[in-house]
């Protein structure tokens, strides 16, 4: 029995290396985070038809997430009831029917076995296609377009998971009347590292950001400074309940075109309606936020994509990232943020490069016989963070591993359940 207590010791703040790279603690995963966890599958903008679908992962298992006839989003595993084909390939699309590439049987997109070939004479009509569906999965709930879903039918409601960061999520996902939707194309690319490598990162590690991603700033692709606003207000971290983590601040405005800074300073002024003060003041400053396990949405310079880390084994990670833009935005605005997301924050991204680097070297030392004995220190800014009473979490101006420590702390929490 794995020792999660001595793993991730909550007395010194430290983490074992462990945590990330023993092969047995990543099955048990699948099972204790994976199994239990609100997970992002879609947005609702991208399946806004019934048969809309697109395809994804829970963890490593496949689903699909259909738009069904009674307007309802559905997810179903991705595999087929007679020997366990996927019965969906592609990755989005419209359908009348998934039909299974093997023997041929078809599924509803209600997940109701509706065809299979042969049925009189080979089957005598002895099958009873009613009790062979799609699996389906127990929980599907969204929150401002965001749709997660829980393979644990006795789980919490998301919001009631997504706990503090839901007022976070709100600078972005209410900061405009009509909602947001993601951009037609996702990037998908492998890297090296363990999921969590990722995923911590973006629930808290914005003390990476002057050092590693300095030769930005050298080659005056970025702001000198990333962070120039007023430190508890404008500039702080946030370590949410259940493992999330929030980062935000304020960067010196940069040159955007026109159109970019009439739509950011529209957007400010007519979040008040929706927002609080307090929120309404943060709206398009930076953000960086990480909902636990593997969920992660970024807006910086007015873009932002969400993405999601799929595990694909110990030390391999599938990153799915879209762009997300205010559903009313003119098309000038969309146009240029989808570009400044492929330039910064894509495979071929110029943030992306310096992250993943790190991530696999971090991998290859902390397998060492003797080195993964040493634990990692997560101790910076504990004991110093404080609540504020115009925003949830415990709040800490940056930089601070409060939030960072915190998802381990959950994580930590759910695997010795
Ligand atoms: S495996 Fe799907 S029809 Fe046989
Ligand atoms: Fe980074």
């Amino acid at each position: 029995m794995t020792n999660y207590s001595h793993l991730v010791n909550l007395k010194d703040r430290t983490v074992s290396p462990e945590v990330f790279t023993n092969p047995d603690i990543y099955l048990i995963e699948q099972e204790k985070i994976f199994r239990r966890c609100w997970i992002f599958v879609g947005h609702e903008s991208q399946v806004r038809e019934p048969g809309a679908f697109l395809t994804t992962t829970i963890g490593e298992e496949p689903v699909i997430v259909v738009k069904d006839h009674d307007g309802k989003v559905k997810v179903f595993f991705n595999s087929c009831r007679h020997r366990g084909v996927k019965v969906c390939r592609i990755d989005h699309g419209k359908a009348k029917v998934f039909q299974c590439p093997y023997h041929g049987w078809s599924y509803g997109i209600d997940g109701s076995l509706v065809g299979v070939p042969q049925q009189k004479t080979a089957y005598h009509g002895d099958l009873d296609k009613t009790q062979w569906g799609l699996i389906k999965v127990p929980r599907v709930e969204s929150f401002h377009g965001l749709i997660f879903a829980c393979l644990d039918d006795k789980a919490v409601s998301l919001e009631e998971y997504l706990g503090d960061i839901a007022w976070y999520l709100e600078l972005i996902l209410r900061r405009s009347k009509g909602g947001t939707k993601l951009l037609q194309g996702c990037h998908r690319w492998r890297v090296k590292g363990n999921w969590k490598l990722a995923a911590e990162q973006f629930a808290g590690d914005n003390y990476h950001a002057d050092v590693l991603h300095k030769s930005l700033s050298l080659i005056g692709l970025a702001p000198s400074e990333f962070r120039g606003g007023i430190p508890w207000e404008t500039d702080f971290q946030v370590k949410s309940s259940n493992g999330h983590g929030w980062i935000n601040f304020k960067s010196p405005d940069g040159p955007l075109p026109p159109a970019v800074e009439e739509w950011i300073r529209h957007s400010r002024e007519e979040s008040k309606e929706r927002l609080t003060a307090t929120q309404a003041g943060l709206v398009h400053t930076t953000h960086v936020g990480g909902v636990f396990p593997n969920f992660a949405i970024l807006s910086f310079m007015g873009f932002t994509f969400v993405r999601v880390w799929h595990p694909r084994g110990l030390n391999d990670l599938d990153v799915h990232s879209w762009a997300l833009a205010d559903e009313d935005a003119p098309d000038e605005v969309v146009a240029f943020l989808s570009t400044m997301l492929i330039l910064n924050f894509s495979s071929s991204g110029i943030f992306e490069q310096d992250d993943v680097t790190v991530w696999g070297d971090m991998m290859s030392t902390l397998q060492g016989t003797v080195r993964r004995r040493f634990p990692l220190n997560y101790q910076m800014g504990a004991g110093h963070e404080r609540r504020l009473s115009d925003r949830p979490g415990l709040i800490h101006p940056p930089s601070t591993e409060i939030g960072i420590f915190g998802f381990h702390e959950f994580w930590r929490s759910l695997m010795s359940r």
